[in-house]
């Protein structure tokens, strides 16, 4: 073909493709559409999709985000605090202020054997993140020990004990069984019980014990813990979340899968439910149809290995890397990839 003819073939043939896509794309923008409008800040606190603040704006209850608009603060009802952050990428709400649990103890020193307390409220779409958080217990005189309600295994325990001078509960930095114990876990916790015995060694106990998730990093000996009231205290904490009430193989119709287009729909560990992500090479909110979108990993040059001496080359989903003196070449490609293959 003679250089003119070939480039009056590129343009045809480009503008049939770009055509093409906007066929095929006309479908998934309309079902956009609707949540384009919705309020998607909360104070300081982006609230991507599948949570949202309005109706038609959140997938379900469980992503319903209660917004105040005076003090720009967002919780959802059925987890108690205040949301800091919500990953999609990670799958994680951060809370700022999580519940702390006090538990009373009989002040003249009797022992209260077998109190246990349902952890249920985290519902299908939570879970406790076992990476992030940490389980503590505060108090003296005293083991506490975590049990799944649905499988009855247990999933891990400490006890705390104290000198007797040690009246009133303040936590070591190191939490390691003097004043405070903690446990690790080794997936992510919904439906558990807590279960706290006495141990009895002492004649008198502090009279109150504070059990508690909170994130890992967080230095639980700044808090004064000096009242018994579950209003005064709360912690950052850290949850996961997930959609749907099936796995992935079942959720295979276009209905029942909402993960979008150039996603991959990954299993949850604990239960029915699974979540969706970009695909290699795409980057974005995998739970909005044209959400995932290519990723350009030229445009920096840590997200390549093409190093000084090669081109970089961008493509949908991946990347090439040619040797410099074939820039022409590379020039080339670039554009034929938005054009038709000859
Ligand atoms: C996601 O997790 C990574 C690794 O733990 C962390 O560095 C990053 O800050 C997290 N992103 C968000 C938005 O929480
Ligand atoms: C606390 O201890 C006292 C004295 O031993 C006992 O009479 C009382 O029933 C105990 N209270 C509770 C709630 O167990
Ligand atoms: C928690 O487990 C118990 C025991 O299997 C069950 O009766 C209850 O319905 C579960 N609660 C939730 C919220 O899943
Ligand atoms: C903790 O709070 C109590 C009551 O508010 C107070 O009496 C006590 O001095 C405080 N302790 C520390 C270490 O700040
Ligand atoms: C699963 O979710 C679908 C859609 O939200 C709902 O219609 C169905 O009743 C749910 N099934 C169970 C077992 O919760």
């Amino acid at each position: 073909m003679a250089p003119h003819n070939l480039l009056l073939a590129i343009l045809i043939c480009s503008s049939i493709q770009t055509d093409l896509f906007h066929l095929q794309s006309a479908e998934a923008s309309m079902a956009t559409a609707s949540l384009s409008r919705c309020q998607r800040k909360c104070g300081d606190v982006e609230i991507p999709y599948p949570f949202g603040i309005d109706k038609g704006c959140y997938l379900d209850e469980a992503f319903e985000v209660i917004c105040d608009d005076r003090t720009g603060s967002a919780s959802i009802p059925s987890l108690h605090g205040e949301v800091g952050t919500i990953s999609i990428s990670n799958h994680t709400l951060q809370y700022k202020k999580g519940q702390v649990l006090p538990l009373p103890f009989n002040k003249t020193g009797e022992s209260m054997y077998g109190h246990s307390f349902d952890l249920n409220y985290l519902g299908n779409h939570y879970s406790i993140s076992h990476t992030d958080n940490k389980f503590v217990a505060l108090g003296c005189d005293f083991y506490a020990y975590l049990v799944d309600a649905e499988t009855k295994d247990l999933l891990g325990g400490c006890a705390s004990l104290c000198n007797r001078r040690d009246i009133t509960p303040s936590p070591s930095s190191s939490c390691s069984g003097l004043n405070c114990c903690y446990m690790n876990f080794e997936r992510d916790l919904r439906n558990i019980t807590l279960n706290v015995d006495t141990i009895n060694t002492l004649t008198k106990s502090w009279g109150c014990g504070f059990f508690t998730f909170v994130d890992k990093g967080f230095p639980l000996d700044k808090i004064n813990f000096s009242v018994c009231d579950d209003v005064l205290y709360s912690v950052p904490v850290v949850f996961g979340w997930m959609v749907g009430n099936t796995s992935c193989g079942e959720a295979t119709g276009e209905d029942d899968c909402i993960c979008g287009d150039n996603t991959v729909c990954i299993d949850s560990e604990t239960r029915n439910g699974y979540r969706c992500k970009c695909r290699d090479g795409f980057t974005g909110n995998p739970y909005v149809r044209e959400g995932c979108q290519d990723f350009d990993e030229c445009a920096d040059q840590k997200d390549n290995n093409c190093g000084m001496k090669s081109v970089c080359i961008n493509m949908e989903g991946s990347y090439f890397c040619l040797p410099s003196h074939k820039r022409i070449l590379a020039m080339l490609l670039t554009l034929g990839k938005f054009f038709c293959i000859f």
